[in-house]
């Protein structure tokens, strides 16, 4: 008994010391300035806000989700749980719509932290520049310095594209992505669902798509090699997994545009639908990658109506202003020897001009009847660059991936335009993948989106930028993780418009693939070079 009393004693003894210690000790001080840069960050020099217990959110209900998150991401971050209130509370959160929509401002002193954005958004980035403000590790008595910031994006269009056709990623997986998105202030999910190697999207009335489109026998083992693995590559998503991927992408300020690549790329629709092909095939999901002849047939009506249906399902499912529609990499060989094809280019007049083939204006007339019914349906489109060689409407938004002149053709045409350029924004690029350390981080951060040839007008066409996995060499998560991390920080300072100087940028990166690490998240660990 007597034993059994005094190690009670002990104990106490030792959770009033720890506790006064813990008092007592100097907080582990964070520091605003995170990644991306905020535009502004003056330290206003008093006693710091001290992450003590008992610590709540307040949050008026248009900001509860927000504030949920947050909650969340201190729990994960302090070990506190935080407690959310209508009234008054430590962390508050406010908007005023006189601050830019996705601006925000944070006033952090000993008594509270105030975070006000110009709309919910620019509260979520306010509450991001929080999470990522704590030390990382956040030690016993984390805290953050007297501070004000002041920060909003110079872009609005801050994408990240993710290929689930090459091999298929499912959605709670996605949902670890758009969070890692959310952490980088990243504000569209480019989901790009169908290309040659697989067709990831139900789509009413065409159910072959998903029996035979979703699935591929195996996969080519290396770049330019003839040897084939046997390992199945398969797999769609409901319906209702799709809502529930836009949803979470919107609680976190999202958007979710899908892609449906046409008409090249569609290898895998013309193996469900044979038909649908200017041959009438047989066609088979390929193994292998690159670039296919046989695309989709705009001779046939039966085409359109397909097209039409997958638009239609798009529309239904996804809410977002903006449907990608591909338009990259269509070889014209086949429709140039199609006789529906050569009817269809006869019936609309088309002929031959410099630099524009009647093939070509084929595509932009096909692209053209795509374009019309999202327009009836109140949505607008967006076509990689290719789509430059036909003539395309001012309003179809072009993503710049084959060089950065292109950006440059595209902005001086007048298109709203999105820098991806595979030089600098594709991850996934294992020739270019090649460079590590500080190399591999300078070609994404040291990349200037906006080319220096645009006059002031062409500039203000350029509406942001995003980075790219195209997942042929990326088949698990690990290797998602090591494509995207940590150069998707890099990307974000491009996309935020933070002042760039790469030495600065090291140590933020530095302690973002910390915060990284005590994530979970594989990260390209040669980048770490750079730290030295
Ligand atoms: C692309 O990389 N083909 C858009
Ligand atoms: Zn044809």
């Amino acid at each position: 008994m007597m034993r059994h009393l005094t190690g009670i004693i002990a104990g106490l003894g030792a959770v009033v010391f720890c506790a006064l210690a813990s008092c007592t000790a100097e907080p582990d001080l964070g520091d605003f300035s995170v990644s991306p840069l905020p535009k502004s960050v003056t330290l206003t020099g008093g006693k710091p806000f001290v992450f003590g217990p008992g610590v709540s959110i307040s949050a008026p209900e248009e900001l509860m989700i927000t504030a949920d998150i947050l909650a969340k991401d201190l729990k994960e971050a302090t070990g506190r749980e935080l407690r959310l209130t209508g009234g008054r509370g430590k962390i508050s959160l406010s908007t005023d719509p006189s601050l830019p929509e996705e601006g925000y401002r944070i006033e952090c002193g000993k008594d509270g932290i105030k975070i006000t954005g110009g709309s919910v958004k620019g509260v979520f980035y306010g509450t991001r520049t929080l999470y990522k403000a704590l030390p990382v590790p956040c030690g016993k008595r984390p805290a953050l310095p007297a501070a004000s910031v002041e920060d909003a994006p110079a872009y609005s269009y801050r994408g990240f594209m993710v290929d689930v056709s090459r091999h298929f990623f499912g959605v709670e997986y996605l949902e670890k992505l758009l969070d890692v998105m959310a952490l980088h202030n990243i504000n569209v999910f480019h989901w790009h669902l169908t290309d040659d190697q697989g067709w990831r999207i139900p789509i009413e009335g065409y159910p072959r798509l998903t029996e035979v489109g979703s699935y591929r026998s195996g996969t080519i083992l290396e770049p330019g090699s003839d040897k084939y693995d046997t390992i199945p590559v398969q797999g769609f998503y409901t319906r209702e997994e799709m809502e529930r991927v836009a949803r979470y992408a919107a609680d976190r300020q999202i958007t979710v545009i899908p892609e449906i690549d046409m008409p090249g790329h569609m290898l895998s629709a013309l193996a469900s639908y044979p038909q649908l092909g200017c041959t009438g095939g047989p066609y088979e999901v390929p193994r292998q990658f690159g670039v296919f002849e046989d695309v989709l047939c705009p001779g046939k009506d039966e085409a359109l109506d397909f097209a039409k249906a997958v638009l239609r399902e798009l529309v239904d499912i996804f809410p977002s202003e903006y449907i990608h529609l591909g338009g990259d990499e269509c070889p014209k060989e086949r429709w140039g020897k199609c006789p529906d094809c050569q009817a269809r280019i006869r019936n609309l007049g088309l002929k031959d001009i410099p630099g524009k083939s009647k093939e070509n204006q084929l595509q932009t007339w096909f692209m053209g009847q795509m374009q019309d019914f999202l327009r009836e349906n109140g949505r607008k489109m967006i076509g990689w660059d290719e789509i430059l060689e036909g003539t395309p409407d001012k309003d179809v938004t072009v993503f710049a991936w084959t060089s950065p002149d292109a950006i440059a053709r595209s902005a001086k045409e007048g298109h709203p335009t999105v820098a991806c350029p595979i030089q600098h924004l594709y991850f996934s690029n294992p020739r270019i993948n090649k460079l590590t350390g500080r190399e591999s981080l300078s070609r994404v951060y040291d990349f200037d989106i906006v080319p220096e040839s645009l006059s002031v007008e062409e500039r203000g066409n350029i509406i942001g930028a995003e980075g790219c996995i195209w997942t042929e060499w990326v088949a698990d998560e690990a290797k998602m993780e090591w494509e995207m991390l940590p150069r998707v920080s890099a990307l974000a300072e491009l996309q935020w418009g933070s002042e760039r100087d790469l030495d600065a940028f090291l140590p933020r990166l530095k302690k973002m693939t910390l915060l990284y690490d005590r994530l979970g998240l594989n990260w390209k660990e040669d980048i770490a070079e750079a730290f030295e």
